[in-house]
């Protein structure tokens, strides 16, 4: 289980133009992954998708808030401790042309993490290919012919299988799938994201799925939480069919007619939202994050920062929710939202593409 309170990355940059730069990458994420459990991420390029993802895994640091994996709070440890729970959190990445290394047969590259793993286990060589062809089954490979290859004589579906392989050679508890099948064939795609579905009931692994596709966050978390982020900030969540079939915040509402879901996996329509990161973060007013953006804002919303909220506790200014509500316990699945006029609204062909105020 995996709970996260307040997950905070702030990144200085300087660029020759823009000169020094804050950038908020994630603003106080909260979120818990039971055992077996889906919660699925989503948002527009650069809102801190894949910071969320490396921080999961111990590749990225955060400066606020804290991470706790099975009851254990992470970053009271030291590297090599901390090391120990990471390693059963692994991440699977967007491009799978880059993930695995070219010189090597898809046989070394499975059998390296294996021999690692060999160290606890004890499992010798015929035991190693033995477990090798297996996970390559059970992603739906078949051993004999793909083990001698190298990874540019498959497709790219086919590599990001065997990216899942490699993933898996670990026993890992929790999968994080980084815009998993954005750089795959769409005629594969399903065929990934079913992937997906079944090892988490074949296997009982955990799922953290990082999309900016609301198609694919349905398929995969159909049984999980959705959290939808906006510039790092979570804006709302809930069970993924409610938010999905009943937004309230406004972004949620632009992100579901900028990508009609209605169109079917195999044809994702054009993601015509202005990408987060093109955003000045100087332009940000003390009110709500998506106010610049925003087709409903009012007066309040460029001055109040609205907070996350149950639906039906009135203005999402935290009055009547008290501090942090919904994330006691992890008592998930409440349908949260920050602003401060939730309302069912259909949002049809407005362009949310203006850029910063
Ligand atoms: N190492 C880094 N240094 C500086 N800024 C970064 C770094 N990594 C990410 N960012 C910034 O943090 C924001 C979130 O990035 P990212 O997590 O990659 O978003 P996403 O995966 O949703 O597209 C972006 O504005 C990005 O430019
Ligand atoms: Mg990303």
């Amino acid at each position: 289980m995996i709970e996260a309170r307040g997950i905070t990355r702030t990144y200085q940059t300087y660029g020759a133009f823009t000169g020094a730069r804050t950038v908020h990458a994630l603003r106080g994420v909260d979120f818990t992954l039971p055992d077996g459990g889906a919660v699925s991420f989503i948002g527009e390029s650069g809102c801190g998708k894949t910071t969320l993802g490396k921080i999961l895994t111990g590749l990225e640091s955060f400066d606020g808030g804290e991470l706790v994996v099975d009851g254990v709070e992470l970053s009271g440890l030291k590297p090599h401790q901390r090391a120990k729970y990471f390693r059963r959190i692994q991440m699977i990445h967007q491009d799978p042309y880059s993930a695995l290394n070219p010189t090597r047969t898809i046989a070394s590259i499975l059998g390296d993490p294996l021999r690692m793993r060999a160290k606890e286990t004890g499992a010798d060589a015929t035991t190693r290919r033995e477990r090798a062809a297996e996970l390559l089954t059970l992603v739906g490979l078949e051993p004999d012919a793909v083990l001698p290859k190298y990874p540019h004589q498959l497709s790219g579906g086919q590599r990001q299988r065997v990216v899942v392989a490699r993933a898996l050679t670990v026993d890992p508890t929790v999968l994080i799938a980084d815009e998993a099948v954005s750089m795959i064939d769409v005629s594969m795609r399903l065929g990934i994201l079913s992937l997906l579905r079944d090892l988490r009931a074949r296997l009982g692994i955990s799922l953290v799925f990082i999309t900016h596709d609301v198609a694919t966050a349905r398929y995969v978390g159909d049984d999980g939480e959705l959290h939808v982020i906006y510039r790092g900030e979570v804006v709302e969540r809930g069970l993924t069919d409610e938010v999905i079939l009943a937004p309230v915040h406004p972004y949620t509402q632009c992100l579901l007619s900028a990508v009609p879901i209605m169109r079917g996996l195999e044809e994702p329509g054009p993601d015509r939202t202005a990408p987060t990161a093109a955003l000045d973060e100087r332009a940000v007013t003390p009110g709500c994050l998506f106010q610049p953006r925003c087709p409903f804002a009012q007066d309040q919303c460029a001055e109040k920062h609205p907070v996350l909220v149950p639906l039906g506790d009135g203005a999402g200014d935290g009055s009547g929710a008290g501090d942090g509500a919904g994330f006691a316990g992890g008592e998930a699945s409440e349908h949260l939202h920050a602003c401060f006029y939730p309302e069912a609204r259909r949002v049809v062909g407005v362009e949310v593409g203006a850029a910063s105020a």
